[in-house]
């Protein structure tokens, strides 16, 4: 296995609030983490951090050897992130946004073919503004696909997508996965980040807990850690 990521001692507040606390850890080449923790915890904080997008109080992140801050504009060429599709353009098309990736990342697939994978040929030529979720979310996906990137990472991806959507989706990341390409994704759909993750990284009280995601009950270990209290409406 070939190390591609590797994060050291990360941590971030809000004002005097810890979002994340002396963080380590390391994402190897080929393989997908799941990232999962209740609402609030700390999962697109810890995306922005890793990708440079917040400045974390301490700590390292580096991919391939590029320091995230230091090296920057090498760091970034090989990771692609948008965070939502709230971001998206929303005067421009699919193929409009597909073509401002390729030409940035330079990435091997064809405008064309991501479309077809996609199932997008009836919206290629649609503004983002007039588009559902579901559609949106396959825009993304089409972006990061076309960036070629070595490290993808997707903050929630399947929100908001229709199961044939989410087997297409699981299916493309398996391709990815076995292009060599890898996966840092949170998700609240434990079902799929069993089946789609290697390891998942659960966030809590701004420490992380890594498991192997073949080792453990995903769902189990989510209500062990995140427990709910049963008597909720009980006066
Ligand atoms: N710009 C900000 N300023 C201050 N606090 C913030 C800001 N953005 C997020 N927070 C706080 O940081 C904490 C973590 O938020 P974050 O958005 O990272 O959670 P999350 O795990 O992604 O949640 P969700 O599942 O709802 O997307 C929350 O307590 C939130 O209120
Ligand atoms: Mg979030």
């Amino acid at each position: 296995m070939s190390l591609l990521l590797e994060v050291k001692n990360l941590s971030f507040n809000y004002g005097k609030q810890p979002i994340l606390d002396d963080l380590s850890f390391t994402i190897e080449a080929g393989t997908i983490v799941g990232l999962v923790a209740p609402n609030g915890t700390g999962k697109s904080t810890l995306l922005r951090n890793v990708t440079g997008l917040l400045r974390p109080k301490h700590g390292t992140v580096s991919l391939l050897g590029h320091d995230s801050w230091h090296d920057r504009q090498e760091f970034l060429k090989h990771l692609f992130f948008l965070e939502d599709s709230t971001r998206l353009y929303e005067g421009l098309n699919p193929n409009e946004l597909f073509g401002y990736v390729k030409d940035v990342w330079g990435g091997q697939l064809s405008v064309d073919r991501v479309v077809k994978v996609l199932r997008m040929d009836k919206y290629r030529k649609k503004r983002v503004a007039s588009m559902s979720l579901g559609m949106k979310q396959h825009v993304l996906l089409g972006m990061y696909l076309i960036s070629g990137a070595d490290l993808l990472l997707f903050d929630e991806p399947l929100n908001g997508l229709d199961p044939t959507s989410i087997e297409l989706f699981t299916r493309v990341f398996s391709q990815l996965k076995g292009q060599g390409k890898s996966i840092l994704m949170s998700s609240h759909q434990l079902g799929n980040v069993t089946t789609m993750a290697d390891s998942v990284m659960f966030l809590k009280d701004a420490h992380l807990q890594t498991f192997q995601t073949a080792a453990i009950d995903l769902q189990q270990k989510y209500d062990e850690l995140f427990a709910v209290d049963e008597k909720l409406l009980e006066p």
